[in-house]
């Protein structure tokens, strides 16, 4: 038997009652900057390594306008050890979007927001529900394996169009910032004690291992190119002991997706 709403949003509440993480410092505050860089760095990386790197970033780059008007190369350094360096690129040019087009306020409305480089349709919504409080209907990881796990535990696959109804009907529009920060806190608890149920949803997809991935090694080409003010492929190669044929590509790709530009041989960040 599935559980019925009512009795979901009790246990949602209780369980955020005595167990939410209130005073994580992205609940503290809401600003939309704040809360942007959070949810950024939140998307592929894990609260417990997230939290030091978060305070470090808000400090050196505290505002849109600074983080706008700073260089790629010093948030790139900044972001060291978080990985996944795209979404590093994406906030950076987000910032530099809200300045030129938005007088530096984020815009408040969906469409706005998901035009805004780097932020899909969970960060807008997800920025809209903690900065603002709207009551917008949205899905992540932790959610997903909420929802799966009360309404549908018996499914072998189930796609977010099967959920969103769930989580439409039992939404709190008079808090709907508190209420997904206890979705979030609840999914992190079932993930604990129960394992991972958005395994279960049909879009899942395992993070992909780092060590010897492409990804470590465009990773490793891009950290060597933002230690040097500019830098050839050649000694790229040499320094990582790799082919320089495959920093070729690398470089190509890193060119392509606007992290750096290229000057005959010399590397350097965009
Ligand atoms: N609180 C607000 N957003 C969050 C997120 N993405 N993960 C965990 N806690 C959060």
């Amino acid at each position: 038997m599935r559980i019925s709403v009512p009795e979901f949003k009790k246990a949602i509440w209780s369980h955020y009652r005595k167990n939410g993480r209130h005073s994580l410092p992205w609940r503290q505050t809401r600003d939309p900057y704040r809360i942007l860089v959070s949810e950024v760095m939140l998307q592929q990386t894990q609260v417990d390594r997230v939290l030091p790197k978060y305070q470090s970033f808000l400090k050196k780059f505290p505002s849109f306008k600074a983080l706008a008007s700073a260089s790629l190369q010093s948030v790139l350094v900044e972001w060291k050890g978080l990985g996944y360096n795209r979404r590093a690129l994406g906030l950076k040019r987000a910032a530099e979007a809200v300045m030129k087009e938005h007088n530096g306020k984020v815009p408040r409305d969906y469409t706005s927001l998901l035009k805004l480089p780097g932020i899909g349709p969970y960060t807008a919504h997800a920025v809209r529900a903690f900065a603002w409080n709207e009551p917008d209907t949205f899905i992540e990881t932790n959610i997903r394996g909420v929802y799966i796990h009360h309404f549908f535990p018996k499914a072998k696959k189930v796609d977010d169009t099967k959920l969103l109804p769930f989580i439409e009907k039992t939404l709190d529009t008079k808090n709907p910032r508190e209420w997904y920060y206890a979705l979030m806190d609840y999914g992190t608890y079932l993930k604990k004690t129960i394992g991972n149920a958005s395994r279960k949803s049909a879009s899942y997809s395992k993070q992909s291992k780092f060590k010897g991935s492409h990804r470590e090694l465009r990773a490793l080409v891009l950290h060597m190119i933002t230690q040097k003010k500019k830098i050839s492929v050649k000694n790229i190669a040499t320094a990582i002991h790799r082919k320089e044929t495959d920093v070729v590509s690398v470089v190509a790709e890193l060119k392509k997706d606007g992290f750096v530009k290229q000057n005959k041989s010399s590397v350097h960040i965009a």
